[in-house]
């Protein structure tokens, strides 16, 4: 993408362009790890969404080798799913499938399984 024209106007340039692309992708990572996603969100949009979850994790709550994830705060279901979508919690499935999901989804999830017993 640059021309590598060594000590001219325009490679310096390049290179603070490539250099600031890069500190706001890390900048936008963490952004994706922190930032707050508002609760509660939709419930019965959260029942629906849930059904691919529940392929894995069991309605009853029992965990048999995968975690339960019903009944926790919404807070903490909403920070360990936004660990996995960006990559600071590593888990090849639960990154896949939290990477598909937007904030309101996630919110959905958050309240719908904060009341599930
Ligand atoms: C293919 C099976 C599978 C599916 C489908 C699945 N999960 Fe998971 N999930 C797992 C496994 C395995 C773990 C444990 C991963 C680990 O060790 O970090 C996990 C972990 C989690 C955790 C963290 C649990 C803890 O104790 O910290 C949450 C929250 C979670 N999943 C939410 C979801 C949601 C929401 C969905 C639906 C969008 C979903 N999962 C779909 C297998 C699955």
């Amino acid at each position: 993408m640059c021309p590598m024209w060594r000590g001219s106007f325009r490679a310096l340039w390049c290179g603070a362009m490539v250099a600031g692309l890069v500190a706001s992708a890390t900048a936008a990572a963490d952004a994706a790890c922190s930032e707050p996603i508002a609760t509660p969100g939709d419930a019965a949009y959260g029942a629906y969404l849930a059904g691919e979850c529940l392929t894995c994790h069991r309605v009853d709550g029992g965990a048999e080798g995968i975690p339960s994830i019903t009944g926790w705060g919404a807070d903490d279901f909403v920070a360990a799913v936004q660990a996995y979508r960006c990559g600071a919690r590593r888990h090849n499935v639960m990154e896949m499938l939290a990477g598909r999901l937007s904030d309101a989804e996630i919110a959905a999830l958050a309240t719908y399984f904060e009341d599930l017993e």
